[in-house]
């Protein structure tokens, strides 16, 4: 059976290829580290659980509104207004199996056959194939360690053509944590508006940002902004939700009625009473995120501990938020599928290699994992290397 052009060209995801081959070694009793991960390490919140459980017990399991049940819509819209300083009609708003999901049926929406899509390096792996799978083309724009891996407009000038449309940005970011300050917004902002590009917004990583600092939505910037930004998020990382499959996005009105016909004739609403579930975790306070943005920082700082004590061996920028660091292997000499590969078969510790994120010289270490783990793991990598 002869496989379409669309199907032969997506690559697949390393990511979860890595986690795989753990979770295989862990089934064949094997003590595995699992520095792999992209999910947080805790469970979801038990109201979040009870309120999905009795929503299936009250017999909320049918069809909903494809765009997901008017409530939880709502606490979206009021979610934005307090948390990003952004006012969105409720029909604005778009509940998805995902976040992934959500930016999935952006790129849709707005990309064409050969239409460029501008993504800042290092990368979530699923950006470029997304937009490969949309019919456009990656456009991989390289940032500098030394710039902290942030991509400024000076960079976005050099890789705009007539044919870009899409910026793709992700702040808190994966694979490195990088957070994009209000100024350095401002610039990427007046170059979306400048050469009339949209932007699509990650910011699954909102709620795990470290060392006090300010999440910013650039959608919040201006009317001019909030017009031609997709902002995305979801209940996977700050909530643990990875499972119950949820994101949502707010876009303007004209993308987000045909992102509703996509999802119409694809995968209809998002499921009913995880979305019962959804609405519960709006009850949880900044209490609760401050808990686990306390935990993911002190791991965070035990890593980099460990690190500066390495002299060198293995680089690092500080992450200043979501669960991973970026490790530059460069002194190793070795390839990060080699390193990866050999640091799970030698010494059973899970990490991504760097070249599905667009650059090889590094790996990507989770630390969504419990403290006496993250000890062990970095004893074998020390002594490994
Ligand atoms: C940057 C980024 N965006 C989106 C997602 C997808 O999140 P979801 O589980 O809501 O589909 C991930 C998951 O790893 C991610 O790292």
């Amino acid at each position: 059976m002869a496989l379409s052009r669309r199907a032969k060209e997506v690559s697949p995801s390393a990511t979860l290829q890595i986690t795989a081959a753990a979770k295989r070694m862990i089934r064949e009793g094997v003590d595995v580290v699992p520095f792999g991960a992209g999910e947080p390490d805790f469970d979801t919140p038990q109201v979040i659980k009870a309120a999905a459980i009795e929503a299936i017990k009250s017999g909320f399991t049918r069809y909903t509104p494809t765009t997901g049940i008017p409530e939880l819509k709502e606490a979206i819209v009021k979610k934005f207004k307090a948390d990003n300083g952004l006012e969105v009609e409720v029909s604005c708003v778009i509940v998805s199996c995902g976040a992934k999901h959500s930016l999935y049926n952006a790129l849709q929406v707005l990309v064409d056959a050969g239409d460029e899509v501008l993504i800042p390096v290092p990368y979530w792996v699923s950006y470029p194939e997304m937009v490969k799978l949309a019919g456009g083309r990656p456009v991989p724009v390289v940032t500098r360690a030394a710039d902290d891996f942030k991509v400024n407009a000076s960079l976005l000038k050099k890789a705009v053509s007539p044919k870009t449309k899409v910026l793709i940005l992700n702040s808190p970011s994966n694979p490195c944590g990088v957070v994009y300050r209000k100024e350095e917004l401002k610039a990427l902002a007046d170059f979306c508006v400048t050469h009339d590009i949209t932007c699509i917004s990650d910011e699954i990583y909102e709620k795990i940002i470290f060392d006090g600092i300010a999440h910013v939505s650039i959608a919040s910037l201006s009317e001019e902004m909030k017009k031609r930004t997709v902002t995305v998020n979801g209940f996977s990382k700050s909530f643990a939700m990875t499972g119950w499959r949820l994101g949502y996005l707010a876009a303007d009105p004209a993308v987000a009625k045909a992102i509703a016909n996509i999802q119409d004739h694809s995968t209809s609403n998002p499921t009913s009473f995880a979305q019962k579930g959804a609405l519960a975790a709006f009850t949880l306070g900044e209490d609760f995120f401050a808990g686990i943005k306390k935990t993911f920082q002190e791991r965070r700082d035990y890593i980099v501990g460990r690190l500066d004590a390495l002299k060198g061996k293995l680089g690092y920028k500080l992450p200043e938020g979501a669960f991973y660091i970026f490790l530059d292997i460069s002194k190793t000499g070795l390839d990060s599928f080699t390193f990866a590969k050999r640091l799970l078969e030698e010494k059973h510790v899970a990490v991504i290699p760097g070249a599905p994120f667009g650059l090889d010289t590094h790996v990507r270490l989770s630390f969504a994992t419990g403290m006496e783990t993250i000890k062990k793991g970095m004893d074998r990598i020390e002594s490994w290397l």
